[in-house]
Formats: structure tokens, sequence, C-alpha cells
């Protein structure tokens, strides 16, 4: 089984302008920061998992030459998938090497108080919390730093799997497994147009084009699982593969909330969802946002589907 994670990210209210212009802060393009990506490290020693993850500014494409100075999770967006079990016991640690600004994480995968578990982490320091995940499904994790739409729509945030402790009840079926998160573009680094604007751009796994210039892949008769994820920050998803059903759904990605022959799914702002459907014919299938303004916007890829024993 595989899961790809694609990413990237960026605006585009620098066509046409000169290049000083377009920086909100008024910092000359070469004190941009662009701080290299950190890979997360993730450890497990028996339901214990040990995560570090790393809070920075790293300069991505969220458009073909569109820049976007993100705030990231590691250096990606959206940042790394992280991958664990009902029941594990999490040990998370943030380091942010941002310098300037705080940043926190908020993962929907747990109980915790969180003005204690989710707090600030100041510029070059590091802490650590403690909690348990012990819901299956597929969650949204995001910096909870105010004011929060600021680094949710500068890019911090992506997807956790808690796996069920006794797997979905199709696993056996499944043939191959990809991961697909929407998520908005706005001007750059603007909160006025995070809070009133409309997106530039609306995203699969961070920009517009990745997902369409490399098509996921598949063989005919082939089962395909999805983890879907809508993080918003401030639009609704209706999720939808052209050319067949999702014969099996589970909502939130929880066991429990399964859903059959849907055309389409929808998914609120940080709401997940197992997808799964059979690909029958060889050729290409259009994943897309059906809020066809989402998908003009970029929210649309491919999965290619080539006849099996070739
Ligand atoms: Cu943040
Ligand atoms: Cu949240």
């Amino acid at each position: 089984m595989l899961v790809i994670l694609l990413i990237i990210g960026g605006c585009d209210w620098s066509v046409g302008q000169p290049a000083e212009s377009r920086l909100p802060s008024g910092k000359p393009e070469v004190q941009r920061l662009n701080q290299p990506p950190v890979p997360p490290v993730i450890r497990r020693k028996g339901r214990e998992v040990f995560i570090e993850m790393t809070a920075q500014i790293t300069q991505i494409e969220i458009s073909k030459g569109v820049p976007y100075e993100a705030w990231t999770f590691g250096g990606t967006v959206p940042g790394p998938l992280i991958r664990v079990k009902e029941g594990d016991q999490l040990h998370f640690t943030l380091n942010n090497i941002d310098p300037e600004t705080p940043h926190s994480m908020d993962f929907h995968a747990v109980h915790a108080a969180p003005n204690h578990k989710f707090t600030d982490v100041m510029p070059g320091d590091r802490m650590t919390f403690s909690y348990p995940a012990n819901s299956p499904g597929v969650f949204m994790y995001h910096c909870g730093t105010k004011p929060v739409l600021m680094h949710l729509a500068n890019g911090m945030y992506g997807m956790i799997i808690v796996e069920p402790k006794d797997g979905y009840p199709t696993d056996q079926q499944v043939d191959r497994e990809y991961m697909i998160v929407q998520s908005e573009w706005y001007k750059e680094n603007d909160y006025q147009d995070f809070l009133n604007g409309r997106p530039r751009y609306v995203v699969f796994n961070g920009d517009n084009f990745t997902l369409t210039d490399h098509p996921l892949t598949a063989r005919t008769g082939d089962r395909v699982r999805l983890y879907v994820l809508n993080a918003g920050p401030n639009e609704v998803s209706s999720f939808h593969v052209v050319g067949t059903l999702m014969d099996t759904v589970y909502l939130d990605g929880n066991p429990l909330n399964v859903l059959h022959g849907m055309q389409t799914v929808l998914l609120p702002a940080s709401g997940g969802a197992v997808v799964e459907f059979q690909l029958t014919e060889a050729g290409d299938y259009t994943m897309l946002s059906h809020q066809f303004n989402q998908a003009s916007k970029g929210a649309a890829g491919l999965i290619r589907v080539i006849p099996d024993g070739k």
C-alpha cells in the first residue's frame, strides 16, 4: 500500500507587479525567509509514539511561478502526514525556528485541555506535550496560535490518520491508497483578505498543478482508498470523483460512520473522510470539489488508470 504526500503552496497577486511592491511587510526580496524543510522525526516504542515537528517559514509554489512565503510545519503545505494507531499515546515536540512568531499544535485527533496542551511555543523554543489518540479517524492538525486564521491561511495544517485498532472492515479489499488535503490560498500574508476576501486558489495538496501534472495511478479493477481532508480555512468542500461512485465512505474516518453509494462527500472545514471506490475502465478520472468555482481555482486532480497486466 502506498500513501502519497504531495506538497507545495503561494499566491497570484505578484502577477504584473514589481517585486518590491508585492511584499506586504515592505521587506526587500533578499530578506524573505526561506528555512530549508525539516522533516518530522517519528519514533515508536510500543504504544508510545514520539513525534517531533518544526514550525518554520518556507517559500513554496502554490501555482506555477507563484511563490508564497508560507508558515509551515516542516517546510511543506500541507505539513507531513502523521499516521498512528488507535490507543497510542503521543509525545509531541514542537520545535519553533520561526524567528518572529509563536506557534502551537492543535491535534483534532486527541483529548487534551487546550490551554495546557495546545499552548504557544515561542520563537527559538521547543516544548513537548503528551496526549492519547483514542479515536480512529482522519483528522486535521493545525497551529492554534491567535489569530488562528492568520496561521491557517498561511499554511499551518496537515493530516493525522489514527488507524482503527481492528482496521477498517474493507482493508483487505483496498489495492492502493492516497491522501488529499483541500485548502485555500489568499493574498500573501494579508489578514484582511483572509477575513473578507475570496480565495485566489483552492487546491489539493498545496498547489493547483501537481495532481494534474503527475496523476495518482491505479490499474483497472483496483479498489482505491483516499484519505481526504478539507483544511479550509474558510470554505466547505464537495468531494467528488468523476466516473465512479464511492461505494464505501467512513465519515471522519471512523469505521462506525459508514455510508454507501455516495456521489459526493460534503467536508466541512476541518472535516475528513475515508472514501473507497473501484475503477473499472482504463482512463483518466478527475477528483474535484463539485463546488465548481473551487475546482476552477485548482481543487482538482487526476487518477490515471492503466489496464491491468501492462
Ligand atoms: Cu502558527
Ligand atoms: Cu481546529
